[in-house]
């Protein structure tokens, strides 16, 4: 004789019959899918052993891993950033809670990879990296399409003008037009021939279908837009501001700063620099307070905007003395 169905169990059946019926599928083949289904491993689960095999160095310099692996830990942090970001736009509760909360995690990613830079500073060869990298030409980290998408996701295209020319595009123009005048496009053009690098060249040809694609999508939605379309007792949510105002920071100061810090250490030397792989004036390209991008320019003072990125500047001249 069989023993009798436990009553919990005959209940979840029925509640499963009904799930399945309602999608007019038939629970007794699910039933014999389980049956068979393998157990899930951990491995399985994360893909792990494709995780590993992705870390493909170019050359024989053992080094050049640590290159290859922090870069593609810092991609998927930017993953992660965006999918945060995405969820603020498309967000309709419209309260500062929710938006707070979003910017708080991206505002975590962001301080995992400041304060992880030293992975590379500190401990990557720099004679090995000298070398290994001219069997990367013209790659470059310019070229990483997230890190040009979180800037893209958060404020209107005219905020991302190189300073230059930033005062004669407004919201109104043609979002193409503003797009070609975009800082990181005059850092990698010959102001003289007006000749873009390889490295911009490829870049461009590659994801410009992208990032239109997107720009458009969010023209009136980015982190920038939605914050100010926020009901003003909203907006005016402290815990918010000070959220957004340390975004601003944390990508457009802090980041470029420890990113400049490991381009100073590999690429500076005492008499003249070596040529950065994008092929760009590094110089006068990576420092914030030359580029001076802001999210989000009205949460700033005047005298804010103006010593935006100082403390490198500072920095540099302290060394000097
Ligand atoms: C030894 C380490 C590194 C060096 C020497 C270095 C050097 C440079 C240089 C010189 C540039 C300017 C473009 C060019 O001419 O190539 C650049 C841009 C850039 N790199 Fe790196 N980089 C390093 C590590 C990284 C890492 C780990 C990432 C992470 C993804 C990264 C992401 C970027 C980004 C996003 C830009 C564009 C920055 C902007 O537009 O302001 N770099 N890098």
């Amino acid at each position: 004789m069989s023993e009798p169905v436990n009553p919990e169990i005959a209940e979840k059946l029925k509640q499963l019959e009904t799930k399945f019926k309602n999608s007019g599928q038939d629970l007794g083949s699910y039933l014999d899918g389980l049956l068979h289904d393998r157990y899930l491993t951990y491995w399985d689960y994360i893909h792990l052993d494709t995780l590993l095999s992705l870390q493909i160095p170019r050359t024989h310099f053992p080094d050049e891993e640590i290159f290859i692996t922090y870069h593609q830990i810092t991609e998927l942090y930017f993953k992660l950033i965006i999918h945060e970001l995405k969820q603020i736009i498309d967000d309709k509760l419209q309260n500062a809670a929710f938006f707070t909360a979003k910017l708080d995690r991206v505002n975590r990613y962001f301080r995992v990879l400041i304060n992880s830079f030293d992975v590379m500073i500190k401990g990557m060869d720099r004679d090995q990296f000298l070398k290994y990298r001219m069997s990367l030409l013209p790659a470059s980290g310019f070229q990483s399409v997230q890190f040009r998408l979180i800037e893209i996701y958060c404020t209107p295209l005219v905020n991302l003008v190189n300073t230059k020319e930033r005062d004669q595009f407004s919201e109104q123009d043609p979002l193409g037009e503003v797009f070609e005048h975009l800082y990181w496009k005059s850092g990698a053009t010959d102001a003289e021939t007006g000749e873009k690098t390889l490295t911009l060249k490829q870049f461009e040809y590659r994801y410009t279908p992208r990032m239109m694609r997107i720009a458009k999508q969010v023209q009136h939605s980015t982190i920038f837009h939605k914050y100010h379309e926020l009901p003003e007792k909203e907006q005016n949510n402290v815990h918010l501001i000070e959220a957004l105002r340390t975004f601003d920071t944390n990508v457009n100061i802090n980041w470029l700063l420890m990113h400049m810090g490991a381009a100073y250490r590999y690429l500076n030397r005492d008499k003249g620099e070596v040529l950065a792989t994008g092929g760009t004036n590094w110089k006068s390209f990576l420092p914030p307070s030359f580029q001076r991008i802001m999210f989000f320019p009205n949460l700033w003072s005047d005298e804010e905007k103006e010593n935006w990125g100082q403390q490198w500047v500072t920095h540099q001249f302290n060394t000097k003395q």
